[in-house]
């Protein structure tokens, strides 16, 4: 999938978010180092802290799966102003890490600026054991 196919599925992906406390709906895609495609959304949960966002969601998909090698994520944060708001939280940067994400697409919704960063970039100096 190309740039574009990517933030396309990352937004289908949001219209599954269960995000009814904030209204603010996440999706993303994960390719593997195979080509292998999987998606995720943020689910909430009414205890707060107990709710996943989307990146980990379709991460932890991947690895569910068998995948350990992570080449790159798309975001969608369809519900944010722009793309400055579509931005992924520290946690998610470092679960990206873990399995080698190293190109991040971030996107807001239809018509938004899309960016491309890589992991150095969103996450210098990171914590590895
Ligand atoms: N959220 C994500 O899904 N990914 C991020 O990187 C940041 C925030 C979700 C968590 C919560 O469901 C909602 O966005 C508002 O914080």
């Amino acid at each position: 999938m190309n740039r574009d196919e990517l933030v396309a599925a990352a937004r289908a992906a949001a219209l599954n978010s269960y995000s009814p406390y904030s209204r603010f709906r996440v999706g993303a895609v994960v390719v593997g180092e195979n080509g292998e495609v999987f998606t995720g959304a943020n689910v909430e949960n009414a205890a707060y802290p107990s709710s996943n966002c989307g990146e980990a969601t379709a991460i932890n998909t991947a690895v569910a799966a068998g995948v350990r090698k992570l080449d790159t994520i798309a975001v969608a944060c369809i519900d944010a102003a722009d793309v400055s708001g579509a931005y992924p939280c520290g946690r998610c940067r470092q679960i990206m890490s873990e399995f080698g994400v190293d190109t991040i697409i971030v996107a807001g919704d239809e018509g938004s600026e899309i960016r491309e960063h890589t992991l150095d970039e969103l996450l210098p100096h990171r914590f590895t054991f």
